[in-house]
């Protein structure tokens, strides 16, 4: 399959220039001020990897910037940071890298990470790496594959942003152009395994196939089992990025066919009900309920086995509502069959209380024929309150106590049945049916 779209095709020849103005205006006074503070600082200042790719293919940028800095990154890092008034963090002086965030409009933040270029030595197989300070040509040659081994110079004139020379020494364009997924050297996979991660989730969003010797390279690190030589965390970090994506199943379907997912998900294949259910979910109409990452993630586990699901909570270190969604599905599963569409919203609130606003949205996209069920949960019955709360019942002459808490929940059932629904007839209710009857 040819990935990119026939404009995007002739972005690939686009003069660097232009390729830059592509970006939103933010970036771009950002990006003029490092330039200008880069050239005071007598470094060179380059953008690099994902964002020059996502420009050439005319894709979605993400919210990190990465920047190469031919020079002392760090320094430049504090001097962007107080002139911009960005807030610097994640400064690693060992590595020559530190990040500068910035409020863009709409009050989100994108991250300019600025690296030192350097090269980088592995000494074990899935090892941190040791660096130092490199030209940026080497320092394209130690990245993952050609498609983001490529770099524009960045330079500011007249307090503008302009471009200098487009690099791309490994032939990335091309390979945008035909669909191909390349790393760089010999020994790419045993340096960083997780780009085996990395790759199949670039494959799955830009629709690029392995070229033979990266498909070789992949099957040898795999029979190496190089992925077992990474922590858990870093695995974790690469399969979180994949729900970033609107269609994971994609790459999960990828990563089947590379043979990944034995290793990282065990049990866990693509289907094509579970296609089905990210489609949903990816398709869902703007009034629809809405879902992001953990979401996704519940779609993609919604049916696998127990025991594999318990495997995956105790290898990784999941946040705390990521474990407590994957608890929830089997109890999820079982509710799904309860639900039919003669029961009284009582009984629909009832059945899908007990579990988290995530998981009854994995449920909405799961089970379409309960659909209409869950999404008036989500949209209506879940925020529903009686007309009264605990006070009031107070001051009608109820104790706290058990009582109190049972009249609440029968009263708001009665308001979710449509029995109640001003005050006066609330009232009337709980000295009809508690004060009134046998207590
Ligand atoms: N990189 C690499 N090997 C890694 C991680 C990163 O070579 N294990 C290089 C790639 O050149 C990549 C760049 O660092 O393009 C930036 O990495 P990152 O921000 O993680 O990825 P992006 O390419 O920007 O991709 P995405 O769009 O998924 O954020």
């Amino acid at each position: 399959m040819l990935p990119l779209k026939a404009a995007a095709v002739k972005n690939m020849h686009a003069p660097p220039e232009a390729l830059l103005a592509r970006l939103p205006a933010e970036y771009r006074t950002v990006l003029a001020q490092a330039a200008s503070l880069a050239a005071s600082q007598a470094a060179r200042l380059w953008l690099v990897g994902g964002v020059v790719r996502d420009l050439l293919c005319e894709a979605p940028l993400g919210r990190d910037v990465d920047l190469a800095v031919e020079g002392d990154a760090l320094a430049l890092a504090r001097d962007l940071a107080t002139r911009i008034g960005g807030r610097l963090r994640a400064v690693h002086a060992a590595f020559g890298t530190a990040s500068v965030d910035v409020q863009v409009a709409g009050g989100s933040t994108v991250t300019f990470d600025l690296a030192g270029s350097r090269v980088e030595r592995y000494r074990s197989p899935g090892a941190l790496p040791e660096v130092a300070p490199a030209p940026i040509e080497d320092d394209l040659y130690r990245r993952d594959f050609s498609v983001n081994a490529l770099a524009i110079e960045l330079r500011a004139m007249n307090g503008q942003l302009s471009a200098g020379q487009l690099l791309d020494p490994f032939g990335g364009r091309g390979d945008l152009v035909t669909g191909r997924l390349r790393l760089l050297h010999e020994e790419s996979l045993r340096d960083d395994p997780t780009r085996m991660l990395r790759g199949v989730r670039l494959a799955a969003r830009l629709g690029l196939q392995p070229d033979p010797a990266t498909a070789a390279q992949i099957q040898r690190a795999l029979e190496a089992s190089y992925l077992s030589l990474v922590s858990d965390e870093r695995i974790l970090t690469e399969l979180c990025l994949s729900l970033e994506e609107p269609r994971p199943d994609e790459t999960l379907r990828l990563a089947d066919a590379w043979g990944l997912t034995p290793r990282v998900l065990p049990g866990l294949a693509w289907s094509e009900a579970l296609a089905d259910r990210c489609a949903r979910l990816a398709q869902a109409p703007g009034d629809a309920p809405t879902g992001g990452p953990l979401v996704r993630a519940g779609l993609l586990l919604y049916d696998l086995d127990a025991a594999a699901q318990a495997a995956i909570a105790a290898r990784y270190p999941l946040p705390a509502e990521a474990a407590d969604l994957l608890r929830q599905l089997p109890g999820l599963r079982a509710v799904a069959s309860l639900l039919t569409p003669d029961l009284p919203n009582s009984a629909v609130d009832r059945l899908l209380r007990p579990f988290s606003v995530a998981a009854v949205t994995v449920l909405h996209y799961a089970e379409p024929a309960t659909a209409a069920l869950t999404g008036r949960y989500l949209r209506e019955l879940r925020a529903m309150r009686a007309p009264l709360n605990g006070n009031d019942l107070q001051r009608l002459g109820i104790a706290p106590g058990p009582l109190l808490g049972q009249t609440l929940e029968a009263l708001r059932a009665a308001t979710l049945d449509g029995r109640v629904s001003t005050r006066e007839q609330a009232e009337a209710w709980v000295r009809q049916h508690v004060m009134d009857g046998p207590r």
